[in-house]
């Protein structure tokens, strides 16, 4: 079962849009619309924009963009239900129980359940290090020079000596034993039964992007092993999907985010005014983590420890940041270990500086690819110029790659020229072959195409939507069975349908896109700019695309055609003849814009 339509346009009409952002962002009226800086990148100058009659934002900088709900969505990473939630109940509006199937139901419950007891541990951690009997927790914290204020902030605990005393405050709290085996806060064995993982050690609460506790480290206080002790995998707690300080760092408003090593290294950066650290939770950086980093900024700093193993480490995470999309820089911190000994040695302004100074990712895998060639020998040396030019061979942006020529002759100090005309050869062998040639090879040229058709059919929903005053003009080329890609033919019916009741309405519209990839998608649509000045100017292009739109979708539809369809053919012939007229000038688009 799902919340109906008209319970969710309810809540979205009793939710003002600027009210709900306000709440977040400071913004200032400017003419019919409201302004602030934009909370999803970073600017100094004010593009983000509300619009009170639409009932939609928009940012010029990024293009964010959506509804009410899109906005609860991106910024608290709620899911659509979440954000329903929590407007209804700043609106005041009560919700009907949903009735889950049963299975569903128990998954949900079970995972509340697991926050729950997370969240109750991590209260009882947090009590026990404020208490006498922890004396020496807290001086270890204090002897790594952690001020009350950071402890506090990263709510750290201490669990103490006994190993069942948080199992029997849980009890005492009416949890069943199969529900604290699932919370991976206790070992099972057949001769002590079920007893707590962490004892005598500090404790690190690991939360998610949403501030809840979904999992535990915990660190002796001296030289024992194992070091850290942290909370297995679980139904809340996926290693992979999470990254340690990023609820904190979301907000830090930086243009960049620092990926480190260590829960220490996070808290010490945090302390020193780097806000914008996370971590890794124990693990080498997944592909899940480098798009959670990605939904937060544009640019990423590595700083992994100093040793050989960071240097891997670092090598692995480079690629997977570029795949998603992430600028990446490497930070030295030689000849310290890691951020923490760095900050405590040298102090803040010296961190800041290796910060500004960070080496470009490609040059760092040149660097560290030179270990592998014998550089005082000539051919050692040519052999290693020879495998740069095949990395080069890699950037497919003309531009890109020529300044990245320019950059590795600046470094190796060689002629930008003769690199440029190894890099040419190899081009021309067809060097790199699998990097460079593959994406554009049969499949993907048709994917190519396919984005083409894409691309005409979104740009029509974005006129339709910017400009309401053109609906019925347009409607009489292009109906909804034009538009091909199923989502955008999901939304051309409801286009069409609304517009048939006498409302156009986007911001009502995206309340049926409940799946924040599609929703994001949609409201992209709908807050594309169109850069056209004149009326001449637009009249042309919308001319364009209708006449794309068209195009493309009479190939659809005679590529599916049954041969012995001939009302089918005739309609085709008809839809073919009107294209003609339209590109001819025959027919006039009879359009003014407001
Ligand atoms: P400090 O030594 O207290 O400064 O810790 P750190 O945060 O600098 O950690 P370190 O760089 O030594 O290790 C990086 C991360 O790897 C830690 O934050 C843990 O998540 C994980 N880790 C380190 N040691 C162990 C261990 O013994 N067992 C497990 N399971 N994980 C560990
Ligand atoms: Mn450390």
């Amino acid at each position: 079962m799902r919340y109906s339509e008209d319970l969710i346009e309810e809540i979205r009409m009793k939710s003002d849009i600027v009210d709900v952002i306000s709440g977040y962002v400071k913004l200032q009226r400017k003419g019919s619309s409201y302004f602030g800086l934009c909370p999803f990148h970073n600017e100094k100058s004010p593009s983000f924009s509300v619009s009170p009659s639409k009932q939609m934002y928009y940012c010029f900088g990024c293009g964010a963009g959506g509804n009410v709900f899109t906005f609860l969505m991106e910024y608290e990473n709620f899911t659509f239900v979440e954000a329903l939630k929590s407007l209804a109940e700043r609106a005041g509006v009560e919700l009907p129980q949903l009735e889950y199937s049963k299975e569903a139901k128990a998954q949900a419950d079970l995972k509340s359940t697991i926050l729950e007891v997370n969240k109750l541990a991590a209260k009882y951690y947090y009590f026990q290090l404020r208490k006498e009997s922890a004396a020496t927790a807290m001086s270890y914290l204090k002897g790594r020079e952690l001020s009350d204020e950071t402890i506090n902030k990263f709510g750290l605990g201490y669990s103490d000596k006994y190993s069942d005393d948080l199992y029997r405050y849980l009890k005492s709290k009416n949890y069943s034993d199969d529900i604290l085996r699932q919370s991976g806060l206790f070992n099972v064995d057949e001769r002590r039964g079920m007893y707590d993982k962490f004892w005598n050690r500090v404790i690190f609460p690991i939360m998610d992007v949403n501030n809840r506790v979904i999992g535990f480290g915990g660190r002796v206080m001296g030289d024992a092993k194992p070091k850290y002790l942290n909370s297995p995998e679980t139904k809340i707690f996926d290693k992979s999907r999470n990254l340690y300080g990023l609820n904190l760092a979301r907000t830090s408003r930086k243009r960049n985010l620092i990926i480190c090593e260590g829960y220490m290294d996070v808290i010490s950066m945090h302390q020193a005014g780097f806000n914008n650290a996370v971590a890794s939770l124990g693990t080498a950086l997944t592909s899940q983590q480098a798009s959670l980093l990605k939904r937060y900024t544009d640019e990423v700093l590595i700083i992994y420890d100093s040793d050989e193993a960071g240097v891997k480490a670092a090598l692995r995470a480079i690629p997977m940041l570029k795949t998603a999309g992430l600028a990446t820089k490497v930070i030295n911190l030689r000849p310290y270990k890691d951020p923490d000994e760095f900050i405590k040695n040298m102090g803040q302004e010296a961190f800041q500086e290796r910060l500004d100074n960070g080496m470009n990712s490609f040059l760092f895998e040149l660097k560290a690819m030179e270990q592998q060639y014998d550089m005082e020998d000539p051919q050692g040396k040519t052999d290693f110029y020879k495998e740069t030019a095949r990395k080069l061979l890699r950037f497919e942006d003309e531009l890109e790659r020529s300044n990245y020529i320019q950059a590795v002759a600046d470094t190796y100090k060689v002629p930008a020229e003769d690199l440029r005309k190894m890099v040419n050869r190899f081009a021309l062998q067809g060097a790199g072959i699998q990097e460079v040639v593959k994406p554009k090879s049969g499949i993907n040229r048709s994917h190519e195409k396919q984005n083409g058709f894409e691309l005409s059919q979104k740009l029509m929903l974005t006129w339709m939507t910017s400009y309401p005053e053109i609906f019925g003009e347009v409607a009489r080329y292009i109906g909804p069975e034009d538009f091909t890609k199923p989502l955008y033919h999901t939304v051309a019916g409801m286009l069409f349908e609304q517009y048939e009741q006498g409302q156009l309405n986007p911001a009502r519209l995206l309340n049926n896109f409940t799946d924040s990839e599609e929703q994001k998608e949609v409201a992209g649509v709908f807050n594309a700019q169109i850069p056209l000045e004149t009326d001449e100017e637009r009249k042309m292009a919308l001319l364009d695309v209708i006449c794309r739109l068209k195009e493309d979708s009479i190939a659809h539809k005679s590529a599916q055609l049954a041969p012995t369809d001939m009302q089918g053919l005739m309609d085709l012939m008809q839809s073919k003849k009107e294209l003609e007229d339209l590109r001819a000038g025959k027919l006039h688009l009879h359009i003014s814009f407001n």
